[in-house]
């Protein structure tokens, strides 16, 4: 049985500018797999050469076993693709966005329009099925666009940046419809939200210049890579000197400071109890645990600079 989808050595270059980079990936069918990166980092491009929008400079991608350059036709039925803009026919009423993508796969009316009004109420957009997108709010035109991507029944649904804009509320529906679709087909999405990665995806890929960095589920990634022992910690007063004093301690592995609060990573627990001794009682306004965070993982492998 080949994987959902298999990566060989794909490469996009644009001009001087490697975007992908000889990247390789395997991904089981029923995976919910998350690739994450900053911006710039070549998700959108990975993104559109397996969706067949785009054609490798190298290397070739197979969808359940189907190859993206030499038969795309066959892999544009087999996927569903929800892209970083919203594309919807303005047009067209959300109802007949859905009727005229179904056209286009040559879905013959008696199969499609039962699904399409299944998928409306799914998607919470029955009530509106007959208005048009302009008159939606983001979340709802993106619903409308998950929606699309599924008239045809995929066997892989790809998701660029799926809830980029959208209000909290309407990120946790999208997230909720997702989760809903998990058993029936293989999900890719790609995010820079830490979050949503960490709440829905089985499978994590960090990518940055075109390269995979680290690949492994939330949890192995923060346990590989976050340091476990972090703690705040505020003092009611001399912070600056605090701050000397704890640097000089061989026991902090990191330290930063803001007025009188500090973040601090320590080589191991029993670490703590040196923290604590150098510190004068009645001084410690606050301390606490702080767990490590995929950000984190993200942050300490992608650096810090501001992208794009
Ligand atoms: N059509 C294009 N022509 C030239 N450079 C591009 C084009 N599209 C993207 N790039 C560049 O390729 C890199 C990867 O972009 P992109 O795939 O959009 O990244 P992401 O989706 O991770 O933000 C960026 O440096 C971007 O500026
Ligand atoms: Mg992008």
């Amino acid at each position: 049985m080949p994987s959902a989808l298999s990566l060989q050595g794909l490469t996009k270059r644009y001009g001087t500018l490697t975007a992908v980079d000889r990247f390789s990936l395997e991904v089981e069918r029923g995976t919910v797999f998350g690739l994450l990166g900053p911006n710039g980092a070549g998700k959108t491009t990975l993104i559109k050469m397996l969706t067949t929008t785009m054609r490798p400079t190298e290397g070739d991608a197979y969808i359940e076993g189907r190859s993206v350059v030499s038969a795309g036709r066959r892999v544009r039925e087999l996927i569903g693709v929800v892209p970083q803009e919203n594309n919807l026919d303005r047009y067209l009423t959300a109802r007949e966005n859905l009727v005229l993508h179904a056209r286009m796969h040559g879905i013959p009316s008696r199969d499609y329009v039962r699904s399409i009004d299944e998928l409306l109420e799914l998607t919470g957009l029955a009530g509106r099925r007959n208005d048009f997108p302009d008159t939606f709010s983001g979340g709802m035109q993106r619903r409308l666009v998950v929606a699309r991507a599924l008239v045809h029944k995929p066997r892989l649904l790809f998701l660029d940046e799926p809830t980029t804009g959208l209000d909290p509320q309407s990120r946790r529906a999208l997230w909720e419809h997702i989760r809903t679709l998990r058993s029936e087909m293989t999900i890719f999405l790609t995010t820079h939200y830490m979050d949503e990665a960490d709440s829905l995806c089985d499978r994590i890929v960090i990518m940055d210049h075109g390269k995979a960095l680290v690949d492994g589920s939330a949890t192995e990634l923060k346990s590989q890579f976050a340091p476990p022992h972090i703690y705040e910690l505020e003092v009611k007063r001399d912070a600056e000197r605090y701050e000397e004093l704890f640097r000089a301690l061989p026991v902090v592995t990191s330290l930063e400071r803001d007025k009188e609060a500090f973040r601090i990573v320590l080589k191991d627990e029993e670490s703590l109890k040196l923290l604590l001794d150098s510190i004068r009682s009645g001084d410690i306004r606050k301390i606490c645990t702080v767990e490590p965070s995929l950000e984190q993982v993200f942050l300490d492998l992608t650096g810090k600079a501001v992208r794009e």
